[in-house]
């Protein structure tokens, strides 16, 4: 790949979209940038500040404040709270519960959007993942995917996840959870979750993360082959 391509992966929550990319940015080279840990991260300045997620003005004036860091690893990733490295914090309970709240904030978009697009910019391969990254982000990628898996299929991949985190499995519950995030996700006024009319829309229901790797790798070479 003869000039620094950027790919960006865009999808609701149970596509295996995190794990993709990784695995993307690994066969590629790239560095990779994980944008929803960026709104994890200020939801845990949130949440540490005392402050009520539902409160959108005192959730704007911290946004506007905390200091965090991403790592672009994609074998190790990591995220930083005023220099604290807080990876694990932010994939718990008390953080997934907030984030969506925190995430529907304008001021913290613009905030994170900003900052996503200062860190895409450098001259090297990168695969950003997110929600907003073909629509708003970086509308001019070389390469936009969008992710999708039936909701029964994201349910029933979570649930597992739930039993082997040693949770008590309940499909349904999970299931239900799921649509109503979906609708939660796309029906919100900034940057509802869409696919952008020109990316390849990659349904994972059927297949593994080795095949879903393999195909984008196959794309991305098809696409830079195009470019070059
Ligand atoms: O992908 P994730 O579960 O780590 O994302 C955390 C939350 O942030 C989720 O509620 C969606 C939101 N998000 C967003 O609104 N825009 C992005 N570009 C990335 C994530």
């Amino acid at each position: 790949m003869s000039r620094s391509l950027v790919i960006a992966i865009d999808g609701p929550a149970g596509t295996g979209k995190s794990s993709v990319a990784r695995g993307l940015a690994v066969a590629m080279g790239a560095r990779y940038l994980d944008t929803g840990a960026m709104y994890r991260i200020v939801t845990l300045g949130v949440l540490r500040a005392g402050v009520d997620p539902a409160d959108a003005a005192a959730v704007a004036a911290v946004a506007a404040e905390v200091e965090l860091a991403v790592g672009h690893d994609p074998g190790e990733d990591r995220s930083y709270l005023a220099g604290e490295d807080v990876s694990t914090e932010i994939r718990g309970d008390a953080v997934t519960k907030a984030v969506s709240a925190v995430s529907a904030v304008p001021a913290v978009r613009s905030r994170l959007v900003a900052l996503q697009r200062e860190l895409a910019s450098a001259p090297d391969n990168v695969v950003v993942e997110g929600r907003d990254i073909g629509t708003v982000v970086l509308p001019a990628a070389d390469v936009k995917i969008f992710l999708t898996a039936s909701a029964e299929e994201r349910a029933r991949r979570r649930d597992a996840q739930n039993v082997a985190a040693g949770l008590p499995g309940d499909y349904e519950a999970v299931l239900a959870d799921v649509r109503r995030r979906d609708h939660l996700d796309s029906t919100r006024a900034v940057s509802p979750l869409r696919a952008a009319e020109d990316a390849v829309v990659v349904d994972t229901s059927d297949m593994n993360q080795a095949e879903v790797i393999a195909y984008l790798t196959e794309l991305v070479e098809q696409k830079a082959g195009v470019a070059r």
